[in-house]
């Protein structure tokens, strides 16, 4: 436990969920905290149940196991909207926009803005678009036209935008699933950048991805997945990127990889010499 663990109560604390889909265990025993102003990351390889598990704090599957607390309290989230009305938004990775629709509608989405009542209730158009203009501004996401369709923005302004969405209609927690993934270099910075921001406006961050090297700089915590169970969740001071990166890729099991390739393709091979370095790296100079 740290010491914020100890004097904060966490916003969401998970103890020992689990999900079975009928015969297949996607996941046991899994416990951890998410905590306003600090990013929890998940990390785990394909097939570990990061989607899994993220689905049940979204209140998409209700898990087969397990306790899951809000400001300390049990709850059971029937649906995605008990969730979202409880704080927890989700960005999901094939994000739910309509490509042909402007920012500013994509933005307001199920949540429009109308102006009069009864027959003459109608879209307030320019307050929307003036209030997605400023709140992109806020995130630092600087449009030329909030008119312009969500489809014509790239993959990473997107994001941004679904994650300045979730902090404008008070989300207190931002659950984001491999927001990254499909992104270069530059675009990944960006987002990273936001989570960055959304941590310091107080939300506490779920966020998932398989890239340790996206993990690191702004995780404060770190839930270790491996096909299904959890290698542990670590506090950004008890470990260290090399650490985290080998026990990701499972270092014992590269080294034994690295040993039968050795056998194959002989001790010279550039291969063998690059599954050894990583399966023993977890130990670098601080
Ligand atoms: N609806 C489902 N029915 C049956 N099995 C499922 C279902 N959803 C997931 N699984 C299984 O549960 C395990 C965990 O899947 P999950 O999608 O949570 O992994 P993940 O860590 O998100 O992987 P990825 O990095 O590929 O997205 C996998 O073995 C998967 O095949
Ligand atoms: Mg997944």
């Amino acid at each position: 436990m740290t010491d914020v663990a100890t004097t904060t109560l966490p916003i969401i604390e998970v103890k020992n969920i689990g999900k079975r889909y009928g015969a297949i265990n996607a996941l046991s025993g899994i416990s951890t905290s998410v905590f306003a102003g600090q990013v929890t990351c998940v990390l785990g390889d394909n097939g570990a149940g990061k989607s899994t598990f993220i689905k049940i704090l979204a209140g998409s599957h209700s898990p087969s196991e397990g306790e899951l607390l809000l400001d300390g309290e049990p709850v059971h989230f029937t649906s995605p909207r008990a969730a979202l009305d409880a704080g927890i938004a989700t960005v999901y990775q094939d994000l739910a926009v309509v490509a042909l629709m402007p920012v500013w509608r994509n933005f307001f989405l199920g949540s429009e803005i109308t102006k009069g009542w009864g027959p003459l209730r109608r879209l307030d158009v320019a307050a929307m678009k003036s209030i997605t203009k400023v709140e992109l501004a806020n995130m630092g996401i600087d449009l030329r036209d909030v008119d312009q369709p969500i489809g014509t923005l790239s993959g990473g302004e997107r994001q941004c935008v679904a994650i300045a969405r979730a902090v404008y209609f008070g989300a207190r927690v931002l659950i984001l699933d491999e927001p990254t993934a499909a992104l270069g270099v530059k675009q990944s910075g960006v987002v990273l950048r936001y989570i960055a921001r959304s941590r310091d406006k107080g939300l506490g961050v779920v966020f998932i991805t398989h890239n340790p090297h996206h993990a690191f700089p702004v995780g404060d915590r770190f839930l270790l997945l491996n096909r299904g169970t959890s290698l542990g969740t670590f506090e950004k001071k008890d470990i260290t990127i090399g650490e985290l990166t080998s026990l990701m890729a499972g270092g014992a099991e590269l080294d034994s990889l690295a040993h039968e390739l050795e056998r194959e393709l002989g001790s010279n091979s550039p291969l063998v010499a690059e599954l050894q370095q990583e399966a023993t790296s977890d130990r670098p100079a601080r």
